[in-house]
C-alpha cells in the first residue's frame, strides 16, 4: 500500500512487548479499531482492492479475522465463511492442525461451507509465520476449491508467513510491515 496510508496505519496499531510470551512483540489491532478513521481507511483499502476482483467467498480466521472479513463480506455483498479454533462450529467439520508463532492449534470449516472450483479470499489480522492461513489454504483444498490471495492488515517480514504462502501458491497482501 502507499507509504503514507502504510504509515498512518502503523501509527495506530499498539505494540505491547512480552505478550502473550517473553519475547512476543504483540501488535494490538484494538487501537485501529477504536479509531473510525483507521478502521475506516483499512476497510476501504481493501474494498478498493477487491471489489473488481472475481471471487466466490470470503473466508474469516477465527477470531480477530471475522471482524475484517465480515465487514468486507457485507460491502462486497458476498458470502461469509469461517475458520475456526477446535470445537466451535456446530456442524460436520473438517480439520488441519497448525503451527503459531506460540504453540499448536487445530482449525477447522463446516465441510460444506465451500463448492468444489470456488475462489475463496483469505482475510485475516495478521500473517506472522502463515501457519494459520496455510492451514485454512489446506481446508480450502480439500473442499476442492482454490485461495484467490490471503489478505491481512499486518504483515510481520521477518516470520517469513508471506513468503511460505505465496511457495506454496497463495499470493498475499498485507496494508503494512512491521519490521
Ligand atoms: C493470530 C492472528 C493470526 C495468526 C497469525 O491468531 O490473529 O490469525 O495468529 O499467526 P501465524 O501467521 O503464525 O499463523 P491467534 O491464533 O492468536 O488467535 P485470535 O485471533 O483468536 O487472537
Ligand atoms: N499473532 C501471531 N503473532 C502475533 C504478534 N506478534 N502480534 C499480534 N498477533 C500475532
Amino acid at each position: 500500500e502507499s507509504s503514507s496510508v502504510q504509515e498512518y496505519l502503523q501509527s495506530q496499531i499498539r505494540t505491547i512487548p512480552d505478550w502473550p510470551h517473553k519475547g512476543i512483540l504483540f501488535r494490538d489491532i484494538t487501537t485501529l479499531f477504536e479509531n473510525p478513521e483507521a478502521w475506516r481507511k483499512t476497510v476501504d483499502v481493501m474494498v478498493q482492492r477487491y471489489e473488481k476482483q472475481a471471487f466466490d467467498r470470503i473466508g474469516a480466521l477465527d477470531a480477530r479475522g471475522f471482524l475484517l472479513g465480515s465487514t468486507l463480506a457485507y460491502i462486497l455483498n458476498k458470502p461469509l465463511i469461517l475458520f475456526r479454533k477446535k470445537g466451535k462450529l456446530p456442524g460436520k467439520t473438517i480439520s488441519v492442525e497448525y503451527d503459531l508463532e506460540y504453540g499448536k492449534a487445530i482449525l477447522e470449516m463446516h465441510e460444506d461451507t465451500i463448492l468444489p472450483g470456488e475462489k475463496v479470499l483469505l482475510m485475516d489480522d495478521l500473517i506472522a509465520t502463515g501457519g494459520t492461513l496455510l492451514a485454512a489454504d489446506q481446508l480450502i483444498q480439500k473442499a476442492g476449491a482454490s485461495t484467490l490471495e490471503a489478505a491481512a492488515i499486518i504483515n510481520l517480514p521477518d516470520l517469513k508467513g508471506a513468503d511460505r504462502l505465496n511457495a506454496a501458491g497463495i499470493p498475499t497482501y498485507a496494508l503494512c510491515n512491521f519490521e
